[in-house]
């Protein structure tokens, strides 16, 4: 690593994976909460900063020239913008987790859906999306479209038991979060400044395989399944197994289903 402090902004969910690995890497590693003594439990107090996008007072906290991984939506978008010129991004390296709903595909009906690599428009109506052409585009950062991040203590089979998604035609990606944390890291040290990278899995599957798998594997009631026309998308991840080199660890998510 060039630098020998990272700071994760937004400590939640990939931040706690992504903590013990970076300890490896970096000399010195922090996580930040908007409150770090109610939400960092687990995170040393020499390790916790307070950072809150909405009180600029807060932004001082975050120590100068160390990598920064975003990991919380980069909205709203001026005041991304502020954030940034306060925090000399030409001193350092900039990771950010978008997420892959960036992607703007239209009305498009084919199905199954086309590939979406790194190439296809994004919907600048989002502020976050524009927070983040903003950070890649001003900031060099480097942008992780992200897939839908599961792992312990979120699982798609629960998701379907408790009806928040239905089983259905549409395709959904997805990733694990230990691949996600790796992924974090390994752009931070070799993925290049201001470019965008997919993150998934690489095998887009439909909610009806999923739903089928689960009925024969967890004990899943039958659930009705609503006439559902979505197509969905199929984000491919080419750039980031053939440029950035990336081995994905967790390919066969129903393998993984049987261990969360
Ligand atoms: N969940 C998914 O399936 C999915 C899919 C694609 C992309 N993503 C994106 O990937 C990123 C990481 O996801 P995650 O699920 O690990 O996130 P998460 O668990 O929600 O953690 C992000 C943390 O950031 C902090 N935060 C939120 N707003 C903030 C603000 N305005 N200023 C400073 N800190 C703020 C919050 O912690 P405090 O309350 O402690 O401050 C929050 O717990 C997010 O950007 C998410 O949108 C997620």
């Amino acid at each position: 690593m060039e630098h020998d402090t990272l700071v994760i902004l937004g400590a939640g969910y990939t931040a706690r994976v992504v903590f013990p690995l970076a300890s490896r890497r970096y000399v010195q590693v922090f996580a930040t909460s908007r409150e770090p003594a109610k939400n960092l439990p687990t995170v040393a107090p020499d390790q916790r900063l307070q950072f809150d996008l909405a009180q600029p007072d807060t932004w001082r906290n975050i120590p100068e020239r160390a990598d920064l991984l975003w990991c919380f939506p980069a909205t709203p978008p001026e005041a991304v913008q502020q954030f940034a010129a306060a925090a000399n991004p030409s001193s350092r390296r900039i990771g950010v987790l978008g997420s892959t709903s960036a992607y703007d595909v239209g009305r498009s009906t084919d199905y199954p859906p086309p590939w979406i690599d790194e190439t296809a428009p994004v919907d600048l109506t989002k502020p976050r999306v524009r927070g983040e052409e903003f950070l890649r585009l001003h900031c060099g950062a480097i942008i992780l479209r992200v897939a839908g991040i599961y792992g312990p203590g979120r699982n798609p089979v629960t998701w379907l038991k408790t009806g928040r998604v239905r089983p259905s035609r549409k395709y959904v990606n997805l990733i694990h979060v230990e691949d996600l944390a790796a992924i974090c890291l390994a752009t931070l040290e070799r993925g290049i400044p201001g470019e965008t990278y997919n993150v998934s899995d690489g095998s887009p599957r439909t909610w009806n395989e999923i739903f089928d798998w689960s009925r024969a594997h967890c004990e899943l009631s039958l659930i009705a399944a609503p006439d559902v026309r979505e197509t969905g998308k199929r984000i491919s991840i080419s750039k980031l197994t053939e440029q950035l080199g990336y081995t994905i660890q967790h390919p066969d998510l129903f393998k993984e289903l049987l261990g969360l």
